[in-house]
């Protein structure tokens, strides 16, 4: 397949808390283009159904499809940003709570199928960098670079909490580093996409680099790939 088929698309899947979010928003500025946090909608999914209660049932399927989730590209901070009535999902999504249900919710073929069809609709020829689980083997399997993040569970966990501790959300080491890794196994093992890593990914182990080590790291990947006018608007 020549270069020419690719879709001018960053994919970052990989470890729950291994860094893809800094490394999506630090490719989205440096190319300008918008950083998208598949995850997001799944949370949101989640957040949506276990607040009404409900499980996968017969009226399931018709309520997600009526969600009418909402997207807006900001092209000053480069990210696109979602809505649900007008308000952006961000300010409900990254609770405790969220993260220990969202593998169940996000394993569900149904909800699977319709956060595909919609992130697929964001594209539009736009060149964008999206991170996720699925989104160089499934979303987006003909991206121009996929990248594969892991990192030591360790790691992962101090860093995750400092994450939510900065946002305000109270949280205890022992219990991120069980949901990390819970949800890393739902997750790969789960029938519908796995996590998993694409044959054609790069994976990066950023578990002894510094974050700006990590960044440098992935652009010149970009840049050995000759792939940097893919994301030029
Ligand atoms: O990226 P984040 O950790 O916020 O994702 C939350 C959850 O959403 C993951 O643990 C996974 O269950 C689900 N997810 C997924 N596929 C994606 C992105 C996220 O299944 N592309």
């Amino acid at each position: 397949m020549g270069l020419d088929l690719k879709e001018n698309v960053i994919a970052i899947d990989g470890w729950a808390g291994s860094g893809k979010g800094s490394l999506t928003k630090a490719l989205a500025k440096t190319f300008k283009i918008p950083a998208i946090d598949s995850g997001a909608i799944y949370r949101f999914i989640t957040y949506y159904f276990d607040a009404q209660n409900q499980i996968e049932n017969d009226g399931f399927l018709q309520k997600l499809q009526a969600l009418n989730l909402k997207y807006r590209i900001d092209n000053v901070l480069h990210q696109v940003c979602f809505y649900y009535n007008n308000e952006n999902i961000e300010n409900y999504i990254r609770t405790p709570k969220i993260s220990e249900h969202v593998s169940y919710f996000s394993a569900l073929k149904s909800v699977r199928n319709y956060t595909t069809q919609f992130l697929r609709t964001i594209q539009n020829f736009t060149p964008l960098v999206m991170d996720g689980r699925d989104i160089g083997t499934c979303v987006y399997p003909k991206a121009v670079i996929k990248f594969f993040i892991v990192a030591d569970i360790k790691m992962r966990t101090e860093r995750r909490l400092k994450q939510l501790l900065a946002k305000g959300i109270t949280c205890e080491y022992e219990d991120i580093y069980h949901n990390l890794l819970q949800r890393d196994k739902i997750d790969s093992h789960r029938d519908f996409c796995p996590l998993t890593k694409a044959h054609d990914a790069y994976q990066i182990d950023n578990t002894n680099i510094t974050e700006s080590e990590f960044i440098e790291h992935a652009k010149n990947y970009i840049i050995k790939q000759n792939a940097t006018h893919f994301f030029i608007k």
